[in-house]
């Protein structure tokens, strides 16, 4: 099935009610948390692309309040119902949005997290989507980003090290592999990248690929 922004849609409809996912079985958690910036307890984060909200409650665990954001309602919904199970919701809420219309007010937050979703956005819409997390971060806000690194050697078939365009689909998805130039050439006008770090994890989906990510913390420039 090639990529279109509706059959991307479907997979991850699909994927995150059925846990076929690839992504959420990469144990990328405590890598990310030693990323964040110290920040007062009861800061207001943003999840962009929220998924099953697992960072979420990892969020939720450092004390800070979570607006979650996912462009598919059942997620949402799913999302929303295992806050209310857990007596979560003076802490945290998701709703339906796209990540290149953030449906809050300019400069709200303190952080705002993006866990493997700016990597399935078409390089099309990367300034409009750094457009909108500039936006909604307040002055001294801070940005988390985990994608997938070109560093990856094999995965999924892919050879993402050999890439030129590090562009690939499978299941009617977009994947982009970045380099740490474009991370540079994407953000660098409205951020500056403070830490950047890469990790090499296993995969469950063949012995022989193996995934590398890329962690960038960043820091709103002042406009
Ligand atoms: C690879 S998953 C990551 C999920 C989650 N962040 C995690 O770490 O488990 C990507 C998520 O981003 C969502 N997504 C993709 N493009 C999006 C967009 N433009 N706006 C909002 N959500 C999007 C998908 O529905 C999916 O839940």
């Amino acid at each position: 099935m090639d990529y279109s922004p509706e059959n991307q849609k479907k997979y991850f409809q699909f994927a995150y009610q059925t846990g076929s996912d690839i992504w959420t079985h990469i144990p990328y958690y405590s890598k990310a948390l030693s990323f964040l910036p110290e920040l007062e307890k009861d800061s207001l984060v943003l999840d962009i692309g929220g998924g099953r909200g697992l960072w979420a409650l990892h969020l939720l665990e450092q004390g800070y309040r979570v607006l979650g954001i996912d462009y598919i309602p059942s997620i949402v919904d799913k999302v929303n119902e295992r806050i209310r199970g857990e007596g979560l919701t003076e802490r945290a809420r998701f709703v339906v949005g796209d990540a290149k219309e953030i449906p809050f007010v300019d400069e709200g937050f303190d952080l705002v997290t993006d866990i493997g979703t700016m990597q399935h956005i078409e390089a099309k819409d990367w300034d409009r989507y750094v457009q909108e997390v500039y936006r909604v971060l307040k002055k001294d806000g801070f940005y988390l980003n985990v994608s997938y690194s070109r560093k990856t050697d094999q995965f999924l078939g892919w050879k993402p090290k050999n890439s030129a365009t590090g562009d690939f689909n499978k299941f009617g998805v977009y994947y982009h592999f970045f380099t740490e130039d474009e991370i540079k050439e994407i953000f660098g006008k409205k951020f500056e990248i403070t830490k950047q770090d890469f990790q090499i994890y296993e995969s469950k989906s063949d012995p022989e690929d193996k995934i590398v990510l890329v962690f960038s913390i960043m820091k709103k420039k002042q406009s």
